[in-house]
């Protein structure tokens, strides 16, 4: 699958986010190193703080279904990601973040190019 593909199918899946206060639908897909795609939307609660973004869904989907940092390719998300999901993106050690970026443009990138020098334990 390509990355504009996966870009495709991300736009596709953020129809079906949960996101009646903001009104901003996200979609996110996971291609995994083994070819599995997992997919994730933003979901939104009353208590705002409580909603979770589409990417992390995506992320926490894939370890439920058994896939770990490293077994992650690419992740494509309908939106820039922000800066708590970039720590996430750093967790799991994909190769390539493409994302829409502030400019409209479908964009690839590292997580490092993200968040550079990133928290690690
Ligand atoms: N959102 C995401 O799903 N991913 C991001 O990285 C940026 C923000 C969601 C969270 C919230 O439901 C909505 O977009 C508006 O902030």
């Amino acid at each position: 699958m390509t990355d504009r593909e996966l870009y495709e199918r991300a736009v596709a899946v953020a129809e079906r986010a949960y996101a009646p206060y903001s009104r901003f639908l996200v979609g996110a897909v996971v291609l995994a190193r083994d070819g599995r795609t997992v997919e994730g939307v933003n979901v939104e609660n009353a208590a705002y703080p409580l909603g979770v973004c589409a990417e992390r869904v995506a992320l926490s989907r894939a370890v439920t279904d058994g896939l770990k940092p490293g077994d992650l390719e690419a992740i494509a998300i309908t939106a820039s990601p922000c800066g708590g999901c970039r720590q996430w993106l750093a967790e799991f050690k994909l190769d390539r973040v493409v994302y829409k970026d502030n400019h409209g443009e479908i964009v690839t990138r590292t997580p490092d190019d993200l968040l550079p020098d990133s928290f690690v334990l």
